[in-house]
């Protein structure tokens, strides 16, 4: 029974870790977004600056200046743009660099706006050029310019716009033009969380899900979530089903380690492709540096899957360097795989 359980995780074990995410998980992960900004657990110096500059617009009924939000997935970018409709009393638009195809349907969208709503940009480095362009005036001048007739009667004419707040959400700053960037009045990097951050957002969870989970164990569990919200949920769900399934509801130590054992996430929060990764570089390239096309090859994983989902943790916790010669493993990834470390 328990061996089929664990089976049945093991089938779920990318979904820790990758971004993807079936209708199921989008629910649970809307159940759980905090509404408000003193909710929403850390990223202090964000939230500062935020609630001057939200403050500051409602006392001049005007929109918030446009707002970037980058940082590795899962930390928190699309709850932040939630928070800040709350916050600013405002309705919210959602939508996403690859939906948005043609100039009209920026228009469209903006037009259909009121007066300080927000439109919210998901994977905003994935905009076509050509909507890109329509954007730089309709942030600037709340205009949109088009062109009627065709040739040499062609004339351009002016759509004026409600003025509004574009929140943007990106994993890859590098790749937004610049234009784009200097039209945003706010960015913000969102920062990995730390332990005790963590820990408050899997005991703010386990609270609106019912799960029993004291500190101490949350604590624990904290280590395995590789500083990230949206991972310290999903493994919360993990213990919780696994609890209920031993007919005992409580997460405590055992179960904790049981179920980590059996979705093979281990104490550093490093999944099976972490040490497939990390061990491939340790043992086939002798610690790199290797390339990440090589790497991708070696592990059989997409590049750019390593680069956004893998990569910044492993950086961030001193488990991979990224040089420009390519990718190397540190003294703490040989030690962690088991290896010795001499260079
Ligand atoms: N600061 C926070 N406090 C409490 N919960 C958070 C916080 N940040 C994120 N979460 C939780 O983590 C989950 C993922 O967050 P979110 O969807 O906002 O990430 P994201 O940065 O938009 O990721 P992606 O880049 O993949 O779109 C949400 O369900 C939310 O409940
Ligand atoms: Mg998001």
């Amino acid at each position: 029974m328990i061996q089929s359980e664990l089976e049945n995780q093991e089938d779920e074990l990318t979904n820790i870790v990758s971004s993807k995410s079936d209708d199921e998980m989008i629910q649970f992960e809307n159940n759980l977004r905090p509404g408000a900004l003193k909710d929403y657990v850390g990223q202090r110096a964000i939230k500062n600056n935020l609630s001057i500059a939200i403050e500051a617009a409602k006392k001049r009924e005007e929109p918030l200046d446009h707002v970037l939000l980058h940082g590795p997935p899962g930390l928190g970018k699309t709850t932040l743009a939630y928070i800040i409709a709350n916050e600013c009393g405002v309705n919210i638009k959602i939508t996403s660099g690859p939906a948005l195809e043609k100039q009209g349907d920026v228009a469209s969208i903006i037009s259909n706006l009121q007066e300080n709503d927000i439109l919210f940009i998901d994977e905003i480095h994935r905009l076509k050029s050509v909507v890109e362009e329509v954007l730089y005036t309709a942030m600037e001048d709340f205009g949109i310019d088009i062109i009627i007739g065709k040739g040499p009667s062609a004339r351009s004419m002016r759509i004026n716009l409600p003025k509004f707040t574009l929140i943007g959400a990106t994993t890859k700053l590098s790749m937004l033009s610049s234009p784009l960037r200097a039209r945003f009045g706010n960015m913000f990097k969102l920062q990995f969380y730390d332990k005790q951050e963590i820990q408050e957002i899997l005991l703010r969870s386990a609270g609106i899900l019912g799960c029993d989970i004291n500190e101490k164990v949350a604590d624990m569990l904290a280590d395995s979530c590789r500083q990230t919200p949206r991972i310290a949920n999903r493994l919360l769900k993990r213990v919780r089903d696994y609890a209920d399934i031993k007919n005992n509801s409580v997460v405590d130590e055992k179960i904790l380690k049981e179920t980590l054992l059996g979705i093979g996430v281990d104490e550093a929060g490093l999944d099976h492709t972490d040490r497939e990764l990390l061990g491939v570089i340790i043992d086939k390239f002798r610690g790199g540096p290797v390339g990440l096309n090589t790497l991708a090859a070696a592990i059989s994983e997409e590049q750019s899957t390593i680069e956004d989902i893998y990569e910044p943790f492993l950086i961030q916790s001193g488990f991979l360097e990224r040089t420009a010669r390519g990718r190397v493993a540190t003294e703490r990834a040989y030690g962690h795989m088991g290896f010795d470390f001499y260079k």
